[in-house]
């Protein structure tokens, strides 16, 4: 039987230097094939939107969507420790419904934390989270449910005032009790900065090698998504290519009668 990841082997990955391995997946097979890979977190991001649903950024994600593919990842996963993102609007109203929407996520959705973006303007929202006995992370940098505040996808904190900023949401989140934090675009020695800052563990995406741990979307690293590819982006595989191999070589079969095979017929 496997030993399920907690938010404690978290911390003690911190404290040993051990790396934090962390991928999105957004539904049960992937879940399942990282799981048995043996990643440490998975992410069920609000990304969901852009390499599943096809929007241009993680605004229009609800929480109906977010319970629905929590859920599915959950049942992926016996060994990895599975963190849902809390989408645009569930949080930022008021302190009650970001209580209740990550309630949800964990009752509904069977997570195991929740995530939220923003540093010292969501101290009080983190800190009502936590307070409920639910490990919430915070999310710092380019934080993609701003977007229309950022004026794009662009690196963060490359100014000294910016770089201070970001050094002072990071303590807030921790202060405010956040068990993680997501480190989104940011130059890397700022990253080592926060990281040797808080005593809690960060995640890097496009923020260098000296974050505790790394995430990346699992349809850009994978090779899914040709919309758009950050240079933060490594690719480790091309299943694009894999797939229209396979559904082109699927279509020229049954064109030209090779596919179903006298195997694949019953007698
Ligand atoms: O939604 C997401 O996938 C994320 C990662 C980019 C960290 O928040």
């Amino acid at each position: 039987m496997l030993k399920r990841k907690t938010i404690l082997d978290l911390q003690r990955m911190k404290a040993e230097s051990e790396k934090i391995t962390v991928l999105t997946a957004y539904d049960y097979p992937f879940a399942r094939l990282m799981d048995q890979a043996g990643i440490d977190v998975i992410l069920v991001g609000d990304s969901v939107g852009c390499v599943v649903a096809g929007y241009d950024n993680t605004l229009p994600v609800t929480m109906e969507d977010m319970v629905y593919h929590t859920r599915a990842v959950v049942r992926g996963a016996q060994q990895a420790f599975i963190v849902a993102d809390l989408p645009f609007l569930s949080y930022q109203i008021d302190l009650a419904g970001a209580r209740r929407n990550a309630g949800r996520l964990m009752q509904e959705g069977g997570a195991h934390a929740v995530k939220l973006e923003g540093g010292r303007n969501v101290a009080a929202t983190l800190e009502a989270i936590a307070a409920m006995d639910i490990p919430v992370l915070g999310h710092i940098g380019l934080t993609p449910q701003s977007i229309h505040r950022m004026g794009g996808y662009r690196v963060q904190g490359k100014r000294d005032a910016q770089a201070r900023e970001l050094l002072e949401d990071a303590r807030a989140v921790e202060t405010a009790g956040a068990s993680a934090l997501v480190l989104e675009a940011i130059p890397a020695p700022l990253a080592a900065e926060i990281t040797a800052a808080v005593s809690i563990p960060t995640i890097g995406i496009g923020a260098g090698p000296h974050c505790d741990g790394q995430v990346l979307v699992i349809h850009d690293m994978l090779g899914l998504c040709d919309k758009f590819s950050p240079k933060f982006v490594k690719r480790y595989a091309d299943l694009g290519k894999l797939v229209r191999d396979g559904v082109s070589d699927y279509i020229r079969e049954v064109r030209e009668g090779v596919f179903p095979g006298p195997e694949h017929s019953f007698k």
